[in-house]
């Protein structure tokens, strides 16, 4: 099958290597020269496990195919993916621009009848905005040609990504009509058509309305969202009762109905999906009269949460003043393992509050450097160190960010060694407190009774 994708950006990318991958012939476009010009020469612009090599295969393959004109992107697809960025706008809704701007140019291109899926994560109501775009586009040219605009919301995590599109646990599908999924069979066949190859054990597709599958979205990670900030805020009160959040975490993860998925504690939630796409829905709520107390909630304890390793830091060193010329060890800067993307990262909320503060930051992630290089690279108080030994130098504390596997059993004797105090906050829980302690190390982390 014929496929076209707008974006070549994260979603995009993923999106057209993976449909690709079981053999359809698939064309993206992006208006970045540059970009286009690198993928092309088999060089992947973001770091995801597993994307490059699929991206050379199937480019090698004749399956996958790279361009800048929008013209024959139309012309190639019966189905064109929308796949292009939506940031949020000064007051956090999401900016649409981009996405009507797909719109207008499949409109003023087609030449017969296209399926428009929107793959980007869009408000309520986008799928609509779509539809009227093109319609207005198609009758200043004059012509009446059929389409269909269909929602297909991702469900991608940044280090699984390929996996996830590979093998998905569903697959949803907003196809509108107002009688009923069944009243458009064209989509709805398309559709299946198209992932009819992730489907062959067993029917992963759910169809339902437009605006269902548009909301599906924004509930599941705001769901997930609120499942994070709801645990960082039982650790805060962990702590100040003098109860162990690992243990509690535990206990109420037996129950089924709660489960042991993503209820870890921690800096707070990062990354460009769960911070905008709660506050894009918040939003949503603002402009419907709706006032959405628990979505904003989830994002005001997050805010705050990513605060919280520089107050343990202060706290420790009898506060923010007695950080001046220090030098703080930080080990993660991506907002996540196996990534190198720090949107919204706690450790950038940490920097900027140590740089604020007058200390020097010494950093080392496997693989976020260039990225923090690209943010920070004249920032005089930041030094990337090639080695997370290294990065510990004269630190007076090592704070961690980023749950990465090689962080999870350091050599603490080395550590020793290279460090000016015996300190450490741990973001993610790593470590043993009990241990630590009997160590000498002074060991401050999240939901936990501080031992020091
Ligand atoms: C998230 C969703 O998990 C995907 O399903 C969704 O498709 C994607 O957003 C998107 O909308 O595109 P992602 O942003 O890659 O994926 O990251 P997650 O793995 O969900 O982690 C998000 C943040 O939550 C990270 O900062 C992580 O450290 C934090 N987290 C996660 C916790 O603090 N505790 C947990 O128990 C789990």
């Amino acid at each position: 099958m014929k496929i076209s994708i707008f974006g070549t950006g994260y979603v995009g990318l993923v999106t057209g290597a993976c449909l690709a991958e079981v053999g359809h012939d698939v064309l993206c476009m992006d208006v970045d020269q540059a970009k286009i010009d690198k993928l092309q020469a088999g060089v992947i612009p973001i770091w995801e496990p597993g994307l490059d090599a699929i991206v050379a295969r199937n480019v090698q393959e004749g399956r996958l195919h790279f361009t800048t004109d929008a013209a024959q992107t139309v012309q190639h697809g019966l189905v064109q993916f929308n796949a292009v960025g939506t940031p949020p706008d000064e007051d956090g809704s999401a900016d649409l621009q981009y996405v009507l701007a797909v719109a207008q140019s499949i409109a003023t291109h087609m030449t017969d009848y296209r399926v428009i899926v929107n793959k980007s994560t869009v408000p309520v109501g986008t799928a609509d905005k779509v539809k009227a775009q093109m319609a207005q586009v198609l009758s200043e040219r004059g012509q009446t040609i059929d389409f269909d605009v269909v929602s297909n919301p991702e469900f991608l995590k940044e280090g699984a990504a390929v996996g996830d599109f590979l093998k998905p646990d569903r697959i949803i599908i907003g196809i509108d009509t107002g009688t009923g999924p069944a009243a458009n069979e064209r989509a709805c066949a398309l559709m299946r058509e198209l992932y009819e190859p992730f489907n062959r054990n067993h029917d992963r597709t759910l169809f339902m309305d437009v605006r269902s599958a548009e909301l599906t979205k924004y509930a599941a990670n705001a769901m997930l969202a609120t499942k994070i900030s709801f645990m960082n805020e039982v650790a805060n009160m962990a702590e100040l009762l003098g109860a162990d959040i690992e243990e509690v975490r535990k206990g109420i993860g037996a129950d089924p109905r709660i489960g042991y998925h993503f209820i870890y504690p921690g800096c707070g939630y990062g990354g460009s999906c769960f911070p905008k796409d709660v506050q894009a829905l918040a939003r949503t709520a603002e402009k419907i009269g709706y006032k959405a107390e628990l979505l904003q909630a989830v994002e005001a304890v997050n805010n705050r949460q990513k605060t919280t390793l520089f107050t343990k830091l202060a706290a420790h060193f009898d506060g923010e003043a007695s950080l001046r010329g220090k030098t703080i060890a930080v080990w993660g800067l991506a907002f996540k393992p196996n990534t190198d993307d720090m949107r919204a990262a706690p450790s950038r909320t940490l920097m900027d509050a140590l740089w604020q503060a007058g200390a020097k930051v010494q950093a080392f992630d496997p693989v976020a450097m260039p990225e923090a290089q690209r943010i920070y690279g004249n920032n005089p108080g930041l030094t990337l160190f090639p080695d997370k030994y290294a990065a510990l130098q004269n630190a007076a504390a090592l704070v961690i960010c980023t749950e990465w596997q090689q962080f999870r059993a350091p050599d603490f004797a080395e550590m020793e060694t290279r460090m000016c105090g015996k300190v450490i906050v741990d973001g993610r829980n790593l470590y043993q407190p009990q241990k630590l302690l009997s160590d000498g190390w002074h060991y401050l982390s999240v939901g936990r009774v501080a031992l020091s």
